[in-house]
């Protein structure tokens, strides 16, 4: 064996105990990197000892690459055991793993979607109003999401709302005004409730449309229930909402179950200007007999507003598919 190669074998067992001790003060997984790049690292000790096999005579060469693969492979298996030590526990050593007292890790919380926000928000309000919470399915009958609030058969605004139709000519409701009938049904007058929840039309999602979307509706049913509790109400309810001095304005619609009708806006500023925000009026004689309330009698007054729309219009969120993506660096913004 020449001079040469048993110097460098001799250098070898050398780096061997010099890692060996390197290793031995270890405690997390930035220094098991640090200690990697200096010796399996691009130029690292043992790239230079392969490196030095070119001074070494053709024949001694396979030697020194055996003995280098050799703590190669050593240093490899070392580290490896490490960074799994270290990977699950951050930079703990055995002691402070049993050390109880240690706060726990912190585990992100999701965070309540906007439209739930607002959502409680409206309910809030309207009970302080006196109104009670009716629900109603999701899956309903063309009769009470259609027929039983007065849209004639083929009537064209059944087509505008495009349903999405199930089997056994069921459709997911296109809106929450079936849970008026469902509510008067069972109920008589006085009736005062709203109806929150989840609705579905067929519209591709765009930056204003989603097929599922909120409403909360609203219905007041008792003697002597006038357009004018209809605006007072509803004027109330949009100052609480989006502040004292905001400024409404009522104008005349169409709603095959409410006559005389009518939209309210909402005028936000200069740039945004009136903004539509419910849909409302008194509720259609037809609609009250078809439920069996004597309508010489009794009148009353609905509405019907989106909750997305009032979401986006009070937090200023400029499209509406961002409350159905779930990402939580915008939902931790409200
Ligand atoms: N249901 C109507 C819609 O979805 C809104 C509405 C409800 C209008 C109650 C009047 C009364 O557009």
């Amino acid at each position: 064996m020449s001079a040469a190669l048993t110097e460098i074998l001799e250098k070898l067992k050398a780096e061997r105990v010099a890692f060996g001790g390197d290793v031995s003060t270890l405690t997390d997984l930035d220094a098991v990197e640090d200690v990697r790049v200096k010796y399996l690292g691009r130029k690292g000790s043992i790239s230079a000892y392969f490196k030095s096999m070119g001074t070494l005579a053709a024949e001694e060469r396979p030697q020194l690459g055996g003995e280098l693969n050799l703590l190669k492979e050593h240093i490899q298996q070392e580290l490896d055991g490490l960074r799994s030590k270290f990977a699950g526990n951050g930079a703990c050593d055995d002691s402070l793993q049993h050390d109880l007292t240690l706060p726990g890790t912190a585990h992100e919380l999701g965070h309540r979607n906007p439209i739930m926000q607002v959502l409680d928000e409206v309910k809030a309000i309207l009970a302080t109003m006196g109104f009670d919470v009716a629900t109603g399915p999701l899956v309903e009958t063309a009769y009470y999401n259609f027929q039983a609030l007065n849209f004639p058969a083929d009537h064209p605004a059944m087509d505008l709302q495009d349903s999405l139709h199930l089997d056994h000519g069921l459709l997911l409701r296109t809106h929450t005004s079936p849970v008026q009938i469902r509510t008067m049904e069972k109920s008589q007058p006085p009736i005062r409730i709203i109806a929150p929840g989840r609705c579905f039309r067929k519209d591709t999602p765009d930056a204003t449309h989603t097929p599922e979307f909120h409403q909360v509706e609203g219905l007041a049913i008792a003697e002597g229930i006038s357009l004018a509790h209809l605006k007072g109400t509803l004027v109330a309810f949009a100052r609480r909402l989006f502040g004292k001095q905001t400024k409404v304005r009522f104008r005349p619609s169409f709603f095959p179950f409410t006559e005389p009708s009518a939209e309210m806006d909402v005028y936000f500023d200069e740039k945004l200007g009136w903004l539509e925000i419910l849909g409302s009026g008194m509720v259609d004689p037809n609609v009250l007999e078809g439920v069996g309330i004597d309508s010489e009698k009794y009148t009353g007054y609905a509405f019907g507003m989106g909750i997305e729309r009032i979401a986006m219009l009070k937090y200023k969120i400029d499209d509406i598919r961002h409350f159905y993506e779930n990402d939580i660096r915008f939902l931790n913004q409200f």
